[in-house]
């Protein structure tokens, strides 16, 4: 057991959350991980169309009993607008539990998550954005550290002086994200007062993540050196693998180029059609620093059981040191 206030909260058995991930975060990833005892998440964005997200819920509730997250993403290329309210109502008929929002501050449909009866778990990167979560009700808040794959914060701030921090400023549960592959991760997290774990990459690594294999090779096969950051220029700082697209978006981003001449290389169509086609220089890929962790592809079920007992093994080490 390694239970904390997350998942006395969140009624999960491990304090461990799939985070949300365009594209991949679908039902067959997500019942896996909730399955195993973490906290699998559907994104919203995935189902540009209303019916065909309420079947990835009915296709979700048929795979697991235990609690899932969907992923509500308010960056400026996937925020639906007033459309995100249906996708709540069809979230509260089909009985979800958990909403996980991220990209800007939520408030304007925090009512409408409340009403459900729905818990939210909002991801930010500082404490200032934390301390207004809790005040607009937030239940839990993931910290996105400069580790992170996906959008870290413009602070540039990492998960070790990150989780620290916002955990003495907040009373909610706060989730550690980014630069967490293991137990050993999940050890640390927890000692710098983190309640539980959001993990993509070690994820997207795992037999049942949809992506072509050649991605999940190539989070095996990198090191830690191998992402960059790019966007700030249009305020959306990303962390990629580094490949050929994101060392072109840098390459324009130096010369000045505008969103729309950025668009084409970082749009997530065509993300889609390489994560299918098995294209990895083609599109940009959100992968973070945790890709040196990473050996092998495994199960989902086999990523939160190693790290489970990796954690229960460091954590009784620790208590020995203690003597
Ligand atoms: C391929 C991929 C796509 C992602 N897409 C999203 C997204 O659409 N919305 C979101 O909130 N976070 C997204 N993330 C970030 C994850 O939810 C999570 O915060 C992050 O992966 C944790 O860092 P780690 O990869 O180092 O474990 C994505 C991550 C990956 C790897």
């Amino acid at each position: 057991m390694l239970r904390t206030k997350f998942t006395e909260l969140f009624h999960v058995k491990y304090p461990i959350m799939q985070g949300g991930m365009q594209h991949l975060g679908v039902p067959k990833l997500a019942a896996a991980v909730s399955n195993a005892g973490g906290l699998g998440t559907i994104n919203i964005t995935i189902y540009p169309q209303l019916d065909h997200f309420r079947k990835a819920l009915q296709e979700m509730n048929a795979l697991t009993d235990k609690p899932y997250a969907v992923n509500i993403s308010l960056v400026p290329d996937l925020d639906m607008g007033e459309k995100i309210r249906e996708y709540i109502q069809i979230c509260r008929e089909e009985k979800v539990q958990i909403i996980e929002t991220a990209g800007r501050n939520p408030a304007d449909i925090v009512p409408d998550i409340k009403a459900a009866g729905m818990k939210l778990i909002h991801k930010c990167t500082g404490v200032k954005f934390a301390k207004k979560a809790e005040s607009f009700g937030a239940d839990a808040v993931t910290l996105a550290g400069y580790e992170v794959a996906g959008h870290p914060g413009m602070d540039e701030v990492g998960s070790f002086v990150l989780i620290n921090s916002v955990s003495r400023a907040v009373t909610i549960p706060v989730l550690a994200a980014g630069g967490i592959a293991d137990g050993r991760g999940l050890a640390a997290a927890l000692a710098l007062g983190a309640q539980g774990v959001v993990i993509g990459t070690r994820f997207v690594a795992s037999e049942e993540c949809i992506i072509h294999r050649n991605f999940k090779d190539a989070i095996v096969a990198s090191a830690e050196s191998d992402t960059i950051t790019c966007q700030r220029s249009i305020k959306n700082m990303a962390r990629y693998l580094k490949n050929e697209t994101s060392i072109k978006v840098l390459e324009l981003e130096r010369q000045g180029a505008t969103l729309e001449e950025l668009m084409p290389l970082i749009s997530g169509t065509n993300s889609k059609e390489c994560y299918v086609s098995g294209n990895l220089q083609g599109c940009v890929f959100a992968a973070g620093q945790s890709m040196g962790l990473i050996s092998c592809v495994k199960t989902a079920k086999e990523i939160v059981d190693d790290m489970v007992h990796e954690a229960q093994e460091v954590l009784s080490g620790l208590n020995g040191m203690n003597q």
